[in-house]
């Protein structure tokens, strides 16, 4: 697994002069303007990084872009991974190890989710707090590198405490505190939406919203001693009484109403950095 890892940094580096990010960001489902606020410097596609996984998804562009936000170093995956397009959890997770190698110190999500909890409103921003992991595995299983990070990882705090607090204040002041929320985020392995009776067992257990992403990705960056911001996109409501069949396109819909929001918000947060 290094090796594959490494050529991929390597020809990252190759490509960007020798880039090097200090934070990581993943954008999830129609959340790419957030790209726009990214001074590129270097784009890298996918198809051309060694070992590197191919976005099927056609929501997700499928692009490293290496560059300036808000005047700090960033390194932006446009376009992730899923289990659900059959990949392995070792490739949902490679982005996030091979800029962990290129230098990353902590990694921001963005995701589009059903909300369970019945306060939340379409558009809505959640901030993760805590997750429960229902996908059918996760990136730490197999051999483990040491290098990467210690074979029985710690997961009392998998969403940074300092990053969130950064996030709340970011929100009030940009006078977003009424739709930003916080809550637990269930990962899913998808693709299909949930049933009602899911829906209700899923808040039973204690989430606020549900999505089929970041979960692998987020503990492949807790192994490696990153610090993890994870905000979800609430495009649906699934709490009983709202619940009604899920339009595709009304989960783009609202991803984009939301888009403004998250992008000045994510861009806030590191801005601060
Ligand atoms: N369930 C799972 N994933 C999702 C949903 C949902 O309701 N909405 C957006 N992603």
């Amino acid at each position: 697994m290094m090796q594959d890892l490494r050529a991929a940094a390597a020809y990252i580096q190759a490509h960007s002069n020798s880039f090097q990010p200090d934070t990581g960001i993943i954008l999830g489902t129609g959340l790419g303007a957030l790209a726009r606020e990214v001074e590129v410097e270097h784009e890298i596609n996918y198809a051309d990084i060694p070992n590197f996984p191919l976005s099927t998804v056609e929501s997700h562009a499928g692009r490293l872009l290496l560059g300036r936000m808000a005047g700090k170093k960033v390194a932006v995956l446009q376009g992730r991974f899923h289990y659900y397009e059959g990949y392995s959890m070792q490739q949902v997770a490679m982005p996030v190890r091979v800029l962990k190698l290129l230098g990353i110190g902590r990694l921001l999500v963005s995701n589009a989710a059903g909300g369970l909890n019945p306060d939340f409103n379409i558009a809505d921003l959640m901030l993760i707090d805590d997750h429960i992991n229902l996908q059918p595995g996760n990136p730490l299983i197999g051999p483990n590198p040491d290098e990467l990070g210690p074979r029985f990882p710690d997961m009392f705090a998998p969403y940074d405490a300092d990053l969130l607090a950064r996030a709340e204040a970011a929100a009030q002041a940009l006078g977003q505190a009424g739709t930003t929320r916080r809550g637990v985020y269930a990962s899913v392995p998808g693709p299909m939406l949930e049933t009602p009776a899911e829906y209700r067992y899923l808040r039973t257990i204690g989430a606020d919203a549900v999505g089929m992403s970041t979960v692998p990705e987020v503990i492949a960056a807790r192994h490696l001693g990153l610090p993890v911001l994870a905000v979800s996109v609430i495009t649906d409501l699934c709490a009983p009484g709202h619940l009604k069949p899920v339009v595709l396109a009304d989960i783009f819909a609202a991803a984009g109403a939301a888009e403004p929001r998250l992008t000045a918000l994510i861009k806030a947060v590191v801005e601060g950095l």
